[in-house]
């Protein structure tokens, strides 16, 4: 298996290109199932989650045309749904083609899809999903570890549903679902992700009906059929937000080209009462750091506009160097710590007590041996490796290869020392 080698102490400077939103493209692609014609999507992350998608939607008889270029582009034709199954072996392994569920109920009629089952960060239950569908009138058999749905005889009826816990999947699920049902349905308490309204306004632009994006109350009214597009996904906010506090770390002045500042405000201010210049340039966003301690902060992961959880891991990192004594609580998954005890591996001095870490900063880190389970914690690993002293060796490098596209060509080419060890 290939590592990641890393030696400490470079500053980061120059631009770095920041590719097209993993957690949108992923749900993209699958609600190209809700339509018989061509689906274009333009500014495609590369990505081993991205190839695995395409994988699983050619079982279902999506045809797949994939371009790498300038603009990485994919074309996704579905005339006809030849499968609606998708086995245990694709769904554990990654977990966002359960989101195929909703787009083949409501064009298909019916679907078997294996249960996710837990994985490293918590237990991540399907519930919700489940309970929006069968309110839409689906009927929903759970056999084997597979969830079997079927719509009953007209079809998904329009309801009005409030998301027990502002779910970003079972929102997704279930607004994709509601595009092609019959009548009006509400989603109440709906996720504000930022990939989520970028998924409702690709189905707007194929002919959907749907209105209050971004906010916690959206509103589908269902068309008879959905119809071809061509779209640009949005820039990806996890990974501008990595590279962001890569910067903060390191020390040093990148400008993040095509980032967008409205989908990352919440780790702004953090980085900015911690010590770091943000400012917006014409391409994007600058972050300029001098290379002193960052200053200690508290912080809570929540739903959007809130702190992400998916950038828990990476301020971990930055908050391991700073001056005092941090408060980092994480809300959204029950087990997202796993980098605490890799970080502690290269000197960090972390205790985690239920939902909350306390990260007692230390001046410098040492480069050490590490691995981690799942991809946003691997890549705090790969931040902390940028300041610690000595030579810093990631191991399971197919996490990251999962949500970071080219991560270690785009940290060189700011001058960080990282190489890619091929087994
Ligand atoms: C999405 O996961 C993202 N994945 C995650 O990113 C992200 O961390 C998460 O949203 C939160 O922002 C993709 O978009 C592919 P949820 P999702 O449903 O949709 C509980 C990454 O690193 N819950 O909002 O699975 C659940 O267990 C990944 O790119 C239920 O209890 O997240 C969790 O505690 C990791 N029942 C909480 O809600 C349900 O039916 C939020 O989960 C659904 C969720």
């Amino acid at each position: 298996m290939d590592r990641i080698r890393i030696r400490g102490g470079n500053r980061l400077n120059g631009e770095i290109p920041i590719s097209g939103a993993k957690n949108s493209a992923l749900k993209l692609m699958a609600a190209s199932l809700l339509t018989a014609e061509p689906v274009t999507l333009t500014n495609m992350p590369r990505l081993a989650d991205i190839d695995a998608m395409a994988d699983l939607l050619m079982q279902f008889g999506v045809s797949l045309n994939i371009r790498h270029g300038a603009a990485d582009t994919t074309r996704l034709h579905a005339p006809v749904i030849e499968s609606a199954y998708a086995p245990y072996d694709i769904v554990r392994k990654f977990r966002a083609s359960f989101q195929v569920l909703g787009p083949l109920l409501a064009r298909h009629g019916e679907a078997k899809i294996s249960l996710p089952g837990g994985c490293a960060i918590g237990a991540r239950p399907v519930d919700f999903h489940i309970q929006g569908l069968e309110a839409m009138g689906a009927k929903i058999d759970l056999e084997g570890g597979y969830v079997i749905a079927r719509a009953q005889g007209n079809g998904l009826q329009g309801t009005t549903f409030s998301v027990p816990r502002a779910s970003v999947g079972a929102t997704e699920n279930l607004m994709t679902a509601a595009t092609l049902a019959k009548g009006r349905t509400v989603l109440k308490n709906a996720a504000r992700e930022p990939e989520t309204a970028d998924l409702g306004r690709f189905l707007n632009s194929m002919g959907a009906k749907i209105t209050g994006l971004g906010t916690s109350e959206i509103t589908i009214d269902g068309v008879d059929r959905l119809k071809g597009t061509q779209y640009a996904v949005m820039p990806d906010r996890i990974e501008t937000g990595t590279y962001a506090i890569a910067t903060a770390i390191a020390g040093g002045e990148v400008e993040l080209v095509g980032a967008r500042t409205d989908s990352n405000r919440a780790l702004y201010h953090l980085l900015r009462n911690a010590g770091a210049e943000v400012r917006e340039t014409n391409r994007g966003i600058a972050v300029h750091r001098n290379g002193e301690r960052p200053i200690s902060l508290d912080v809570a992961t929540d739903v959007f506009p809130s702190f992400p959880t998916d950038l828990q891991a990476q301020f971990m990192a930055l908050m391991a160097i700073s001056d005092g004594v941090s408060h980092i609580k994480e809300t959204v998954f029950e087990n997202r710590f796993m980098h605490v005890p890799e970080l502690a591996r290269m000197g960090a001095i972390i205790k985690v007590d239920g939902d909350t870490a306390t990260v007692v900063g230390v001046p410098r880190l040492r480069g050490a041996q590490v691995m981690a389970t799942d991809l946003r914690a691997s890549v705090s690993l790969v931040l902390a490796g940028l300041v610690a002293e000595g030579e810093t060796i990631v191991n399971r490098v197919y996490h990251l290869d999962r949500g970071f596209e080219r991560l270690e060509e785009k940290l060189s080419g700011v001058g960080a020392d990282i190489e890619r060890l091929t087994a």
